[in-house]
């Protein structure tokens, strides 16, 4: 990958924060849009604004339009059977709400959670994939389970295996952490999951910006993740959905649109996805993530998914494996610093918890990250939206350098000299 060239689709790259170039390393938490998506974004307001599915005009048909291939370019990216698979909704965080009320609202048989059965988590889900299934189980009377990691970082499988029974109705995994980095065997998990006839739903709002990721090789019923972690503007996220699955579950909001037949008492639904889509959608969004041809101009407007593609994820992956291996070596390079995860690049992605240990006490994250602020390095700071896994760690709050495919290896060298200094003279001067 050409990175000069890929840095120049990014202008805010060439902000400066007190005087220093920005090194932008908080992509975990949400990552830059290019030149090509934000134009796309404003093409569709510019040219091509009207509501969907309801104006016959020229302007409501192209909306309509280009708002359906957003879905098939998603549907393509992830390997969906069908475009009607992809429901667009706000973010991840929807997603996951989406399913946990489906079921819990849900047809009599397994898709309505009831007192008795159990669902699974990981102890390094974000608070989107934990939240949900509390209330759960305050409303359905469901049993939470929950998988510990090994020292290594990594998903401890025999303890999941060991929570599966016939009582479990779901699984819910993150395929990768966005704390620990590390990469979960989703395969693994599903098989196991099918095996004790439940239902694996898979959070991937830190795999998918950053893996080849196919519904098929993660044979999953449910897929969740972000547009804005993937280059696409903040609003727009996808939940996929095994149609099966799909066609039987409640639906979630409703209103307009979501709906087939309405009288003074009673409504029926209309087709996948618009049943899970009720109400005025973010087209612009939806195009910006999965990009669509205006067949008035013949032009392509370029999504996220389309410029990701056009770098090939295979490329993406190996860059920011190579960022991530360094990071790590250099991180643990620095005397008095800790890093969270599979030490094993390999098993990870490129989010990088640490901490840093000076003058007997582990540092404030919040402190070392306004430091790093002050020479331009942007990291993030705190409990990562994972208070359960932090807890599990035993710290309060780590700091996170997280790496996207713009990054580069100065800018990971000039982290690391920064830290250093920062832990050699800073803190001890505040000590
Ligand atoms: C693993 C994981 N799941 C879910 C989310 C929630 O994403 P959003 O805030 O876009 O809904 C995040 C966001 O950081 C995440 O890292």
């Amino acid at each position: 990958m050409d990175i000069q060239a890929i840095r120049n689709d990014f202008p805010i790259l060439e902000r400066r924060i007190h005087g220093h170039p920005l090194i932008y390393l908080d992509n975990a938490a949400t990552t830059h849009k290019p030149r090509q998506v934000l134009e796309t974004w404003h093409a569709c307001y510019t040219q091509h604004n009207a509501n969907i599915h309801r104006s016959p005009h020229t302007l409501g048909q192209e909306a309509s339009d280009l708002y359906e291939q957003a879905h098939r370019g998603v549907a393509r990216y992830i390997g969906a059977e069908s475009w009607r698979q992809v429901v667009f909704v706000r973010n991840g965080t929807e997603a996951i709400n989406l399913v946990a009320y489906s079921l819990m609202h849900g047809p009599s048989g397994r898709l309505r959670l009831s007192p008795g059965d159990e669902i699974v988590l990981t102890v390094m889900e974000h608070h989107s994939n934990w939240v949900p299934w509390q209330l759960a189980r305050d409303e359905c009377g469901v049993t939470l389970k929950v998988v510990d990691i090994c020292a290594d970082g990594t998903l401890d499988l025999q303890q999941l295996q060991a929570a599966l029974s016939e009582r479990t109705r779901l699984v819910c995994c993150t395929h990768v952490s966005n704390v620990l980095g590390t990469i979960n065997p989703v395969r693994e998990i599903g098989r196991l999951a099918h095996a004790a006839g439940a239902l694996l739903l898979v959070d991937g709002a830190q795999s998918v910006p950053h893996l080849p990721v196919t519904v098929q090789e993660l044979d999953c019923d449910f897929l969740a993740f972000s547009g804005h972690k993937m280059l696409a503007p903040m609003g727009i996220g996808v939940l996929y959905g095994r149609a099966e699955l799909l066609e039987q579950m409640a639906p979630f909001l409703r209103g307009g649109d979501m709906i087939d037949q309405v009288n003074a008492q009673t409504a029926t639904w209309n087709r996948l996805p618009w049943k899970f889509e009720a109400g005025t959608p973010d087209v612009a969004g939806a195009v910006a993530l999965g990009g669509a041809i205006d067949h008035a101009s013949g032009q392509r407007l370029v999504g996220a998914i389309d410029y990701l593609t056009g770098l090939g994820m295979e490329a993406v992956r190996s860059h920011e494996l190579e960022l991530t291996s360094h990071l790590l070596r250099g991180l643990q390079a620095v005397p008095g610093v800790r890093v969270f995860g599979p030490s094993s690049p390999e098993q990870r992605c490129g989010v990088v918890a640490f901490d840093v240990h000076s003058s007997g006490e582990f540092g404030d994250a919040h402190l070392i990250a306004e430091l790093l602020n002050e020479e331009g390095i942007a990291v993030r700071a705190g409990g990562h939206c994972a208070y359960p896994l932090l807890s599990r760690l035993g710290v309060p709050g780590t700091l996170r350098a997280s790496v996207y495919l713009y990054n580069t290896m100065a800018e990971i060298d000039r982290l690391l000299d920064v830290l250093q200094e920062i832990i050699s003279h800073k803190l001890v001067a505040l000590a």
